[in-house]
């Protein structure tokens, strides 16, 4: 790693992705962290002002193809050690194919799948060569292979994000980089619910941990935030 490493966290504002700005910044990172309204990104504002200078906040809106882009292209020349693609939905609440239309099914895919890949591709130069890692939280609903029913459209984004960054990858040979698919636990935020057994601060501490315990492997893996592999 860097003696003063940068990373970068796509859908900060709250849960997961806010958690992994906190522990990023307690390890002694610098964090550029994105939310749709940085304007009302309280949680995010008090942690720039209780580190000076450490985090920079940017508007992002996942749902946006221009705006992946301009964003993108707005860091030219900056170097990350990290980068986490972490915005995520759950998709319609019926959760049903049969009832799915051509906008929810559109917005669920774009935002979870099409969207993540399109930053992680225009990104991959701004990552740090032989330790850069790219990451995207992805989930264990992704896996095919673990697939047990329910949640069929989240599943499919989630499964569509999975092969779509094997897909990246295969691109990133002679790049020198890591490229993680991460299942974060079943967490304890608006998306998980009240009764998810794990907290985020256990979920963002794991995920940081893998991120940086990964750095020069130059694999692709799907893993959880503890490390272990999933099946895909
Ligand atoms: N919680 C779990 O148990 C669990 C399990 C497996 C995987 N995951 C995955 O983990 C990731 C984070 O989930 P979470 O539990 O922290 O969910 P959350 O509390 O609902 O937070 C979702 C985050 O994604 C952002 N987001 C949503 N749509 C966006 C868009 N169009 N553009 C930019 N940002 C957008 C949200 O921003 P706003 O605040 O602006 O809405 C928020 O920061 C997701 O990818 C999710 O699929 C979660």
């Amino acid at each position: 790693m860097a003696e003063n490493p940068l990373a970068l966290i796509v859908g900060a504002n709250r849960g997961i992705g806010l958690g992994v700005v906190r522990e990023f910044l307690a390890k002694g990172w610098d964090v550029v962290a994105t939310a749709r309204a940085p304007d009302a990104a309280t949680d995010l504002q008090a942690l720039s002002a209780l580190n000076p200078g450490r985090v920079d906040i940017r508007a992002l809106n996942m749902a946006d193809g221009a705006g992946i882009d301009g964003f993108a292209a707005s860091l030219a020349g900056r170097t990350f050690d990290a980068v986490l693609v972490n915005a995520g939905v759950a998709g319609p609440s019926h959760r049903s194919a049969n009832a799915a239309t051509v906008e929810e099914t559109g917005e669920l895919m774009f935002v979870n799948a099409i969207g993540p890949i399109r930053l992680g591709r225009l990104l991959l130069k701004n990552l740090r060569s032989g330790t850069g890692v790219l990451g995207y939280t992805s989930s264990v609903m992704g896996s095919v292979a673990l697939n047990a029913g329910g949640h069929e459209l989240y599943r499919a984004s989630k499964a569509a994000l999975n092969s779509l960054s094997r897909g990246l990858f295969a691109e990133m040979r002679g790049r020198n980089l890591t490229l993680l698919t991460l299942h974060p636990g079943w967490v304890r935020t608006d998306m998980g619910g009240s009764g998810a057994p794990v907290r985020v601060e256990e979920s963002a501490r794991g995920l940081v941990d893998v991120m940086i315990r990964s750095a020069g492997g130059r694999k692709h893996a799907f893993l959880d935030y503890q490390g272990k592999d999933i099946a895909w």
